[in-house]
């Protein structure tokens, strides 16, 4: 079972979860607190799950089309490299992190 760490926590899931089921499940949340409910549940579309998520190749999914479509779009920039956590399926242990902004937008420049 992959290792998810997030934040200061810890958690496992079933290979091939979705990172966002997976998060949701143990009672954490990739989203910013002013979007925990008002998000679009998981459909790619509003971008507010993007995560970075750190690990070797290969420990989750390629993006999605519309999780490229989504990334490349504002707030967010293709080259930040962040992933959405609703698109993305976990085959490996990671770590997650948030980034500041309501979209998580904000990914440090030392850290592209
Ligand atoms: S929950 Fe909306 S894009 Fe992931």
């Amino acid at each position: 079972m992959p290792t998810i760490s997030y934040q200061t926590r810890t958690t496992t899931c079933a290979m091939g979860t979705r990172l966002r089921d997976a998060l949701l499940d143990a009672g954490m949340t990739p989203h910013h607190p002013m979007v925990s409910i008002a998000n679009c549940h998981g459909l790619g579309t509003c971008g507010t799950c993007a995560v970075e998520v750190r690990g070797v190749a290969g420990s989750v999914t390629e993006p999605t089309a519309i999780e490229r479509w989504r990334l490349s779009c504002p707030p967010h920039r293709a080259d930040r490299g962040l992933r959405l956590a609703c698109q993305c399926r976990v085959l490996g242990d990671i770590e997650v992190v948030k980034h500041p902004g309501v979209w998580g937008q904000h990914r440090p420049a030392s850290a592209e």
